[in-house]
């Protein structure tokens, strides 16, 4: 094996063949099973995109139902595993918080072997499930609040939002959260995703895989990057600083990278990004537009004349956090909100490894030391 095999972070290496999802990252398409994502963020909900993902087809009106019921059931966590969140440092963060929960309600329920089909949706499904509850239950416990159940009668956008703000969400915001949910739900061989086939092909419970998943999305350079764009548009402050803001980050570092803008696949805006402005645009269309998002704009278009030359444009999570923000949901909680989507993609790209595995076990191109010699640590300075 040679350098010129090598390719830093893999790019354009198949890492899998799969039949989840579709990216044309050059004309700004996104696919999920073959349908555009912006079909199914106006048209589907996120309990039917879930099973399109999961099971490779648009279910029927009885298999919907049935899901729609199993992930009701489903949603409530056992009091001893709100127990343990309670348990957490309040001054944790989400992801961390939700890494962990995960890993605990799979102790819950062992899932020990990954050869049962049955056995396999059924953690699918709980996995789905829990995933608001669990965000939800931290965002409040940390707060001094008490953990709310999941009530039977709230679909999965409308639970989240009642479980973290104690009351129903307006059938509008129930929409753009359930929207946000499905544009977050899967992304081809993103390094989250990657992830979780990777640990699932050791044949590691689905628990464990979704929680290593979890702690890849974490990162800045991933879902975490919501998080960052939203404090970058507080550091920026006003429409008036962007241009004043940006220049001096560049005078300091040429290479300097702006939160939420570029994307290893696509050379265009991302499709994601466009919906999720419609959705804010739509959403401020009552209001006045919050300044985070004027300066979100501004930004936008002094960027566009700086990198749109290497097709570096705005990416999922630039516009995701003003949403959020508008809702009242704390900044540290957006990139929980992407996980509680992405889980879809995790488990539809779980199950596909799990049919026809083989353990992923790359190569390295060695570049130390052979035959070193051992120095005794006394003989040592
Ligand atoms: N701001 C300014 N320039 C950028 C940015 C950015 N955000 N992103 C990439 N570029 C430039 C790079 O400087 C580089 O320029 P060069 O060719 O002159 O050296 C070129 O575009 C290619 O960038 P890479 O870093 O090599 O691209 P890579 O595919 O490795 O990284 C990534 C993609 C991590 C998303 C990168 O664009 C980035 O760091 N963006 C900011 C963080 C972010 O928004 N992440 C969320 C991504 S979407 C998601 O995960 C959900």
């Amino acid at each position: 094996m040679s350098e010129q095999d090598f390719k830093p972070g893999l790019e354009d290496v198949p890492a899998t063949k799969s039949a989840i999802s579709f990216i044309d990252g050059k004309r700004a398409k996104l696919e999920y099973r073959g349908i555009p994502v912006e079909v199914l963020a106006t048209e589907s909900c996120f309990e039917e995109t879930a099973y399109l993902l999961m099971k490779g087809e648009l279910p029927t009106q009885k298999q919907l139902a049935d899901f729609d019921q199993d992930l009701r059931q489903k949603r409530a966590i056992h009091y001893r595993l709100k127990d343990i969140i309670k348990c957490f440092p309040a001054n944790g963060h989400p992801m961390e918080a939700l890494q962990a929960s995960i890993s605990a309600l799979g102790m819950f329920y062992p899932h020990r072997h990954v050869t049962d089909a049955a056995k396999n949706w059924d953690a699918a499904c709980r996995i789905t499930a829990a995933m608001p509850t669990l965000v939800a239950a931290f965002a409040r416990t940390r707060r001094g609040e008490e953990i709310l159940d999941p009530r039977p009668d709230l679909d999965h956008a409308a639970n989240f939002y009642y479980m973290v703000f104690g009351k129903e969400p307006t059938p509008a915001t129930r929409k753009v959260l359930d929207a946000c949910l499905i544009l977050h739900a899967e992304h081809e061989m993103n390094a989250s995703t990657f992830t979780a086939r990777v640990t699932g092909s050791t044949l590691a419970a689905p628990y464990q895989t979704i929680a290593s998943a979890i702690g890849s999305l974490s990162g800045p350079l991933h879902g975490g990057a919501n998080e960052e764009v939203l404090l970058m548009l507080e550091q920026i402050g006003s429409v008036e600083n962007v241009k004043p803001w940006l220049d001096g980050k560049l005078a300091k570092d040429p290479k300097f990278k702006v939160m939420g803008l570029g994307h290893r696949v696509y050379k265009v805006k991302d499709p994601r990004a466009t919906v999720l402005q419609e959705l804010a645009e739509h959403m401020f269309a009552e209001t006045s537009r919050p300044k985070n998002y004027e300066i979100a704009l501004e930004l936008e278009r002094l960027t566009a004349g700086i990198y749109g030359a290497k097709g570096v444009y705005p990416n999922v999570d630039f516009y995701s956090g003003v949403v959020y923000q508008s809702l009242g949901i704390p900044t540290d909680v957006f990139t929980p909100i992407f996980a509680i989507g992405r889980a879809a993609g995790w488990l539809a790209h779980w199950l596909e490894q799990l049919n026809g595995n083989r353990i992923y076990r790359p190569a390295q191109i060695f570049v130390g030391k052979v035959d070193a010699q051992y120095v005794p640590l006394e003989k040592r300075p």
